[in-house]
């Protein structure tokens, strides 16, 4: 599995083009490839300012943000995974990894966080040795924590990957809320939104 990461660095190019291949072959059906969606996260994120990512899994996204970005938070609950990325990232400045899920973390870091805050909330199950817990996402109590946050933050960017899987009808996704719960909860909250490559943003300008 490190294989695949150490591949993945040594040759980025190429992993791009190979997934833009595959994607081709596939008429450009969704979703869409990691390459494609890390350039919606370039183009709507407020890339100067803070970043919160559930999930960091092999931390590609999170060096990727962390270019640009005052400061990387990044959640995970894998011990090995976490462990792995705070080896990868340990005397990087701006990026913090963190251990534990979501819902164990997101209540105490809003607190800490201030100014134009950017979240790419993507830390679910997703099979292999990702982490389970009861449910497969957490995105509930993210938003929840988001949303009472909201007042005290700058601008915000939030958003949320694997939109397809917001289908709780469908036996796979029974643990996801519909997309309709994340069109409500960004209208109450007054923000603008839309879904692009199987991400939903919504943004307070
Ligand atoms: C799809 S991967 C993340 C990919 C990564 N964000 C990227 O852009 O390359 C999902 C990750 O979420 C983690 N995860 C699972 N449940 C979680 C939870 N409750 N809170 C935070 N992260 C969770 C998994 O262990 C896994 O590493």
């Amino acid at each position: 599995m490190w294989i695949h990461q150490f591949i993945n660095k040594l040759f980025p190019a190429r992993i791009r083009s190979r997934e833009l291949r595959e994607w081709k072959v596939r008429d450009f059906a969704g979703p869409s490839p990691s390459c494609i969606k890390r350039r919606v996260l370039l183009r709507l994120g407020i890339l100067e300012g803070t970043w919160v990512e559930t999930g960091t899994y092999f931390g590609e996204t999170t060096a990727i943000l962390a270019e640009k970005a005052q400061q990387v938070y990044s959640i995970e609950p894998e011990p090995a995974l976490c462990a792995r990325a705070q080896a990868l990232f340990a005397g990087r400045g701006n990026i913090e990894i963190i251990r534990g899920t979501s819902e164990q973390i997101f209540p105490g870091l809003m607190l800490r966080l201030s100014g134009d805050v950017s979240f790419w909330l993507d830390g679910h199950y997703s099979a292999s040795m990702t982490f389970k817990a009861d449910k497969d996402t957490p995105i509930k109590e993210e938003l929840a924590a988001i949303a009472q946050a909201l007042p005290r933050l700058g601008r915000v960017a939030v958003m949320v990957d694997d939109v397809r899987c917001f289908e709780p009808s469908h036996p796979d996704f029974a643990h996801y809320p519909s997309r309709l719960f994340l069109v409500e909860w960004a209208e109450r909250l007054g923000l603008k939104w839309h879904i692009e490559h199987d991400i939903f943003v919504a943004r307070k300008d």
